[in-house]
């Protein structure tokens, strides 16, 4: 049955060739002065889109800020080194170029701004919420996370190693600009692991116990299939423009809420498990996704059954006849030799960590810590659910 939803996905995009150089115009039409660039470590300077982009800015007479260096699992730090720049500058719209780790930057400097009284590292605390945030506007060059139509921002504080999120609809992009040309750049891995990050965040809210509508699995598994058909085709040919935009689109797509309309707001715990991982080890967030999915999918399977026999046989086309538990547990298996196919781990081994009792022990009570107690829909997790989770991946 269907629940009641609100779905909110406010971000223009303008998608294609060329669209970049326009940039100015459209930040214009937000009445801004002073914008700030936030970008990573060199990809937007080696493309050149650096540089275009602020001769975009300068002809519309805007005023330039600019922050490099967001590294992925972005800082916390970067993020009061953007606050106290944008406070200098009187910033008052902020342009990520790059991918969830510029953008997520970006929406923590933009809440900042907004509060400058107040720290924004009680957002991702959760001990208040936010009331304002300033105009967010991305140029994507990796399709992944999704963040360029999210209202998530997912910072890291370096100093305890705590990877935490915070979800609000103020801080969705005003707009975003996806050229996929910019991402034929992207290392096989970034790649591959944004494929699976898209992935991960659609059957996050497809395994669920609460509330299923026939267009949202409709859409979810036409998307599944795409990226999955798409991932394999830029494992061998990444210079594929029609597989770069079918990939990018899906990306925004699979986490503006569109693949959870009338379900129960998803599982998203193996975004919860892996972000710990993320945190603890700094691990690709996609790979990490990948590694961890097949032993959270064997742990819960018995207790979302039916999900996991459509899974097996609407998305990796399980033709075997068995019970349900087998076709299940094929659908797995066909899930874990796609990642290998597209060169992702399955296991914290061949993702390149071995984490120790105690290191696994902490994982899951940052974990529980962070959910606010036992969460999940295709099943609530404990911590010793978590405990076994980690134990079973490695
Ligand atoms: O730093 P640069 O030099 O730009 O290199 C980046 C970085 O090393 C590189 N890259 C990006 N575009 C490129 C490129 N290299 C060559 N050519 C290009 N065109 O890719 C690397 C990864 O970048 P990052 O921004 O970290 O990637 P992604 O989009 O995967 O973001 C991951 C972060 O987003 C968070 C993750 O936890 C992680 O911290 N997430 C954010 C979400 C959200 N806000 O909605 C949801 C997700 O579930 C996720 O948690
Ligand atoms: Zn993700």
């Amino acid at each position: 049955m269907a629940n009641n939803f609100e779905y909110y996905s406010p971000t223009k995009v303008y998608f294609g060739k060329g669209e970049e150089k326009n940039v100015g115009r459209y930040i214009r039409e937000y009445g801004a002065n002073n914008v700030m660039i936030v970008y990573g470590g060199s990809s937007a300077k080696k493309s050149g889109l650096l540089d275009l982009v602020k001769d975009a800015l300068s002809k519309e007479n805007l005023s330039v800020t600019e922050i490099g260096g967001v590294v992925p699992n972005p800082h916390l730090d970067k993020v009061y080194e953007g606050i106290e720049l944008g406070k200098k500058n009187k910033t008052d719209f902020i342009l990520a170029i790059g991918g969830g780790s510029p953008i997520d930057t970006a929406k923590a400097i933009a809440y900042g701004l907004a509060e400058p009284d107040k720290d924004v590292w009680e957002l991702y605390e959760h001990t208040r919420v936010a009331e304002k945030c300033l105009p967010v506007a991305s140029i994507l060059t990796i399709a992944a996370a999704g963040s360029e139509t999210s209202k998530s921002s997912v910072i890291t504080d370096e100093k305890t190693n705590s990877k935490r999120a915070y979800d609000d609809n103020l801080a969705r992009p005003v707009f975003t600009i996806m050229n996929p040309e910019y991402t034929m750049t992207l290392p096989d891995y970034q790649t591959e692991s944004g494929c699976t990050d898209m992935m991960m965040h659609t059957m996050e809210r497809y395994f669920t116990n609460g509330g299923n509508m026939e267009i949202t699995d409709a859409i979810a598994e036409g998307l599944l299939k795409t990226v999955m058909k798409n991932a394999v085709i830029l494992h061998s040919d990444p210079q594929n423009y029609e597989a770069r935009a079918e990939v990018m689109w899906a990306g925004s797509l699979a986490h503006n809420d569109l693949t959870g309309c009338g379900n129960d707001g998803g599982d998203f715990m193996s975004h919860q498990l892996e972000h710990e991982m993320g945190g603890m080890f700094n691990v690709t967030h996609g790979a990490g996704l990948a590694a961890i999915w097949p032993s959270w999918a064997r742990y819960v399977m018995p207790y979302c059954l039916p999900r996991f026999v459509r899974y097996a046989r609407n998305v990796m086309g399980v033709t075997i006849n068995g019970t349900d538990q087998e076709v299940a547990e094929a659908g797995i298996q066909a899930m874990e030799n796609f990642y290998h196919q597209i060169g992702m781990p399955v296991n914290l081994k061949e993702l390149g960590i071995a984490p120790s009792d105690e290191q696994i022990e902490e994982m899951a009570s940052r974990c529980l810590a962070a959910c606010g107690g036992h969460t999940g829909s295709a099943k609530r997790l404990t911590k010793e659910d978590m405990i076994q989770i980690y134990k079973n991946a490695r």
